[in-house]
C-alpha cells in the first residue's frame, strides 16, 4: 500500500521516531489521527501538516494518556465520526526506564507493560473490525533490538517488548486467511528523548551505534508500506538478534562482560 492510499492511526506523534514518521506520512499524501500528551506540540504539529496538506488529506491530532481506557474511547468514537475508512495503525508511543531491576518500583513496571505491550493490543482489538473492512490494512507495532535481546538494565523495557513482539507474529499468522498485515519493527539504539544523556554516554563506550530519528522513521514508513512481518533494523544488530534466538549463551557471556560498565550507568 502507498501512503496516499493510507488513513493512520499513528500514536506517539510528539515523540522523535513519531514526529517525524507523521511529517514523512503527510508528505507523502497519507491522512493522519495523531496522538501524543503534549497538547502543544500536537496543535503545531497538526497546524503545520494541514497547511502542507491535499485537497482531501485528513489530519488529525489529540493530546491523551493513552493508558487512560475512556481517553481512548473518546478518541476512537471521534475518529470513527469522520467517517475516514482507517487501514493502518503504528502502535509508536511507548516509554522506557533505563535501571536495575532492584531500584524499579511497581508503577515503572506497571506503566512500562501498560503503554508498550498492553495499550497497543487494546488499539489493534478496537480497530481490528474496521481494518478487517479495508481491500487492504496494516498494524504495524514499533518493538525494539531489546524485545530479540534481553540487556541489563532494561529488564521489564525487554518483557515489554518481547510481549508486543510475541503478539505481533501469532496475530500475524491468526490474521493470515484476512487481508490484515500485522509487522513488527525493531528498531535499534536512536537518538531521541527516550534515552538519557546517560544512556548515550554508555552506548557511546560500549561502542552501541545510535540511529537519527529521521533514518528510523524512514525505515518505519517503507516497512508500513511493505507486507513484511518483522524487521530488525541496523548492523550488527540484525545479525546479533539471529544469533541470540539460537546462540543466547553466547550472546548472554558477551554482554556479561559489560555488565561492570553497564552497572555505572544505571546508578
Ligand atoms: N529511541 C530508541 O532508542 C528506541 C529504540 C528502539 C525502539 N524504540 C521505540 O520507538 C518508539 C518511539 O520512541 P521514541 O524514541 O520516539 O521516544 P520518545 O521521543 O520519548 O517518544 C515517545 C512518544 O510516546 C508518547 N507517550 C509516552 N507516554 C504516553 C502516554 N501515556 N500516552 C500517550 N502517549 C505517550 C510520548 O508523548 P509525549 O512526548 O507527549 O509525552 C511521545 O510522543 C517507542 O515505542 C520506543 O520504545 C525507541
Amino acid at each position: 500500500m502507498q501512503p496516499d492510499q493510507m488513513s493512520v492511526v499513528l500514536t506517539g506523534a510528539c515523540g522523535g521516531i513519531g514526529n517525524l514518521l507523521a511529517r514523512q506520512l503527510a508528505a507523502r499524501g497519507a491522512s493522519l489521527f495523531l496522538c501524543g500528551r503534549d497538547e502543544t506540540v500536537l496543535a503545531a504539529l497538526q497546524q503545520e501538516l494541514q497547511a502542507k496538506a491535499s485537497a482531501g488529506q485528513v489530519i488529525d491530532a489529540r493530546a491523551l494518556d493513552l493508558t487512560d481506557d475512556a481517553q481512548v474511547d473518546a478518541w476512537l468514537v471521534s475518529i470513527e465520526q469522520t467517517r475516514q475508512p482507517i487501514n493502518v495503525l503504528v502502535n509508536n508511543a511507548g516509554i522506557c526506564k533505563f535501571e536495575m531491576f532492584d531500584r524499579l518500583g511497581d508503577s515503572d513496571i506497571e506503566q512500562m507493560m501498560s503503554l508498550n505491550s498492553i495499550v497497543p493490543m487494546k488499539l489493534t482489538r478496537r480497530l481490528l473490525p474496521q481494518l478487517k473492512r479495508q481491500p487492504a490494512a496494516r498494524v504495524v507495532n514499533i518493538a525494539s533490538t531489546f524485545g530479540a535481546i534481553g540487556f541489563p538494565g532494561y529488564s521489564v523495557y525487554s518483557a515489554s517488548k518481547y510481549a508486543i513482539r510475541g503478539f505481533s507474529q501469532a496475530l500475524t499468522r491468526e490474521l493470515s486467511d484476512t487481508r490484515v498485515r500485522i509487522g513488527c519493527i525493531l528498531p535499534r539504539a536512536t537518538r531521541t528523548a527516550i534515552n538519557s544523556e546517560r544512556v548515550v554516554e554508555m552506548n557511546r563506550r560500549l561502542n552501541v551505534a545510535m540511529d537519527s530519528p529521521e533514518q528510523v522513521a524512514a525505515a518505519v514508513l517503507k516497512f508500513i508500506c511493505s507486507e513484511r512481518a518483522e524487521l530488525a533494523l541496523g548492523w550488527p544488530e540484525k545479525l546479533l538478534v539471529r544469533l541470540n534466538s539460537v546462540f543466547p549463551t553466547l550472546i548472554g557471556n558477551a554482554i556479561s562482560k559489560k555488565l561492570p560498565l553497564i552497572k555505572q550507568y544505571a546508578s
